[in-house]
């Protein structure tokens, strides 16, 4: 090597690390050296406010019936709390259609309850994220009201108005998420309004700069009110072709009848990121943070919603994650790729829009231990993880069995081939009282039968309970400097049964093994390579241990062990 090219090297790898120490030290709201942030060493977990506790027992959970759960949450090992929305809304999609962004839902309570939840969280050192629905307000916010009611109102172009092909024929063929043309006839004025999910949820009109104006507005007036952040509703969704092109038909039909189509001019479009960053500028004033619901085919995709100058999402889920089959390969795999993807990753297991993980993942006969390993498995991963409601008790999606007892409006619609959501919705599993603690009147979902065995008075008693299980997970998570800011290193590669890995941080490390199958293995690791030697059990399942290099894993088992320098 040439002398110049080498001092050349040195210096630039000398300013490289200066900015990177600098940002570490000099970022003001930096929780460790390594300059992370709070959402970094937090870990997250979603309420669906409807049914997590109902306080006034009317059937439907509310603010304070959350409020009056903050110490089970903060015991459990939870730092923000991501509530799904509780403003004003006729609730159609049960609060996704928003008609009044700077309000609680009377039937979850008041501003003023807001307000004693967030102080009491703020005392047991929780924050809350609300969930921002950004893509469509409810046909009944005053905005929609006033914008369908002439061709000249002054929100007439807040929304997507266009005139159809021919008489009663939409202007184009997009299909909406919940069946149907994406498109409804308005007589008042005789255009049609275009929506992405139902016709009650209008799609806002992002190229109007009012919108925008007032949506970034929305974000000031709750960071005002001590919110840490947002979860972004259906980010994909946000803009559509001007040219309003004909999406691509591809075959097949959807559960409701509709022949498939490649979204191509209606979802995905590169203006999402304007607005992201629009969002994001808004939010870094209040020291906030962005969750997405960002639905990706890949990773390549996945890292765009970061931003080209990590300027658009902190936190952009990583949903591909739910659709991995319960196997080693193809976690290790995946999580391999996300890991070197250049983003803080985010993982999830399970929403209010899917199965449920205890499910998913479960054989219908190991589900706790299989549950057990998914918890250990993305709670020591390097990145945030996100829980939902009930995964730490090993709750189950319960569908409902009868088209009359649907009450997600997609399960009416495309019964029998989409039951719709409510199976993942059912009230919280509290105790073994009536209705599962969760309210003293019937509650607006069935309590599974499953109350009985999977309740949190229940398993907070019983060492073996998936709960118990979570809460030693989350409190490992919470001391140990190798998995809240280790590095990942994957472990036996080739292994078809065992996903194992290091957590590494300076001269601390935690190895994590996890069996996903259902026979023992006994895994022998090379640990003197990484200059580290055998390790004592942090958390592990009863008849899983480790003898020098080798760790036994049972049926489904998992070990967590740190180890020692060499
Ligand atoms: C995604 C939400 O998670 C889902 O529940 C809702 O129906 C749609 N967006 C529409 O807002």
């Amino acid at each position: 090597m040439k002398p110049r090219f080498v001092f050349a090297v040195m210096v630039a790898a000398f300013v490289c690390a200066s900015l990177l120490s600098s940002s570490a030290q000099t970022s003001p709201n930096a929780v460790d050296a390594e300059g992370h942030q709070w959402w970094q060493h937090a870990v997250f977990y979603e309420i669906y406010p409807r049914s997590f506790a109902d306080s006034n027992n009317d059937g439907i959970g509310d603010l304070k019936g959350i409020t009056s759960k903050l110490d089970y949450l903060r015991d459990l090992g939870v730092d923000a709390v991501w509530i799904t929305p509780c403003f004003p809304s006729p609730q159609v999609d049960f609060g996704y259609d928003v008609s009044d962004y700077e309000n609680i839902d009377p039937m979850y309570g008041t501003l003023a309850d807001f307000d004693t939840l967030a102080s009491e969280a703020k005392k047991r050192n929780i924050r809350i994220i609300l969930d921002f629905v950004v893509n469509h307000s409810s046909d009944q916010h005053k905005w929609f009201i006033d914008s369908r009611s002439s061709k000249t109102a002054e929100h007439r172009d807040w929304y997507i108005w266009r005139d159809g092909k021919g008489p009663g024929q939409p202007p184009n063929n997009w299909v909406s998420e919940f069946g149907g043309s994406a498109w409804k006839f308005d007589p008042t004025t005789n255009q049609f309004y275009y929506h992405f999910f139902y016709a009650e949820q209008p799609d806002l009109n992002w190229r109007n700069p009012a919108v925008k104006d007032a949506m970034l507005d929305v974000t000031r007036w709750w960071y005002h009110r001590g919110v840490a952040g947002f979860r972004l509703d259906a980010v994909d969704t946000l803009f559509e072709d001007p040219g309003l092109h004909d999406n691509p038909v591809v075959p097949g039909k959807n559960a409701y009848g509709d022949p498939l189509q490649e979204r191509k001019y209606n979802t995905k479009l590169p203006e999402v990121h304007d607005v992201l960053r629009g969002l994001r500028q808004v939010a870094d004033g209040s020291g906030a943070v962005l969750i997405g619901e960002t639905w990706t085919k890949d990773i390549s995709e996945l890292r765009q919603y970061y931003g080209d100058h990590s300027d658009e999402l902190q936190m952009p889920m990583d949903l591909m994650f739910t659709k991995l089959r319960f196997s080693a390969p193809e976690f290790r795999q995946h999580i391999a790729a996300v890991d070197v993807a250049g983003g803080w990753p985010v993982y999830v297991i399970s929403n209010h829009d899917i199965v449920r993980s205890y499910d998913r993942y479960g054989d219908g006969q190991h589900n706790d231990q299989i549950a057990r390993v998914m918890a250990a498995l993305y709670l020591t991963l390097r990145g945030t993880p996100i829980m939902y409601y009930g995964e730490e008790i090993g709750m189950k999606t319960t569908p409902p069995t009868r088209k009359e007892d649907v009450k997600d409006p997609i399960g009416k619609r495309g019964w029998p081939k989409e039951k719709g959501r409510d199976g993942e919705r059912t009230p919280m599993q509290w105790d073994r009282s009536e209705n599962a603690g969760f309210s003293k009147a019937t509650p607006w979902l069935p309590v599974p039968p499953t109350y009985k065995t999977h309740n949190v008075a229940d398993e907070l008693k019983d060492k073996n309970s998936v709960l118990e299980f979570y809460k030693r997970v989350l409190s490992l998570r919470h001391t140990s400097r190798a998995l809240l800011d280790g590095s990942y290193i994957a472990l036996n590669e080739n292994d078809p049964n065992v996903l194992s890995y290091l957590r590494i941080y300076k001269d601390q490390a935690v190895l994590v093994a996890l069996n996903m199958s259902g026979s023992t293995q006994k895994v022998d690791f090379e640990l003197s390579h990484h200059g580290f030697s055998s390790s004592k059990a942090l958390a592990s399942t009863p008849k899983s241990s480790a003898h020098g290099d080798a760790v036994t894993l049972e049926p489904f088992g998992v070990f967590i062990g740190e180890l020692s320098k060499k």
